[in-house]
């Protein structure tokens, strides 16, 4: 008798155990995930100021409107391929300052400080109008 006891209760305890063993990892689960979700949200952010975006990296932001390398062919918005530095540059300024009216650029061009705005300059001035 004591030994059918003491079987039963052995079984009571494994199986408590695994019942124990196969929540455990349901409610873990969610809490496991986050690490995962975490560790490759940092990856995209942008480099430090140590390495400042060049130019070009810059400019594919301009590409939704200005077309790919600032080439576009439908006039819609105005290409920015092959426009002259001063011109880039006092363009971009005016359109933060609220000096030149615009729809959009205001906005876009808060978005810039002087050094990325005479980096994409540079970019855009090399790049040949097609
Ligand atoms: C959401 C659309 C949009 C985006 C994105 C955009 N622009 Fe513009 N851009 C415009 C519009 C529209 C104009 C005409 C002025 C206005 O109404 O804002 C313009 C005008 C310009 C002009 C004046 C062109 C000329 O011939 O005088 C420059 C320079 C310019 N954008 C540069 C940029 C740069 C650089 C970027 C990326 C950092 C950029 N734009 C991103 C819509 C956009």
């Amino acid at each position: 008798m004591r030994l059918q006891h003491l079987t039963l209760a052995l079984i009571g305890l494994v199986f408590a155990i695994g019942l124990l063993g196969a929540s455990g990892p349901v409610f873990a689960s969610p809490a496991a995930a986050k690490p995962v979700v975490a560790s490759t949200t940092p990856a995209p952010l942008p480099p430090g100021p140590k390495a400042p975006p060049s130019g070009g990296a810059m400019a594919q932001t301009c590409a939704g409107c200005h077309g790919t390398e600032g080439r576009l062919k439908a006039a819609a918005f105005m290409p920015l391929a092959g426009m002259p530095r001063a011109q880039f540059v006092q363009a971009m300024r005016d359109f933060r300052s609220g000096k030149r009216p615009s729809t959009l650029m205001g906005h876009v061009a808060q978005g810039f400080s002087d050094g990325e705005i005479d980096a994409m300059a540079g970019y855009f001035a090399n790049v040949k109008p097609e």
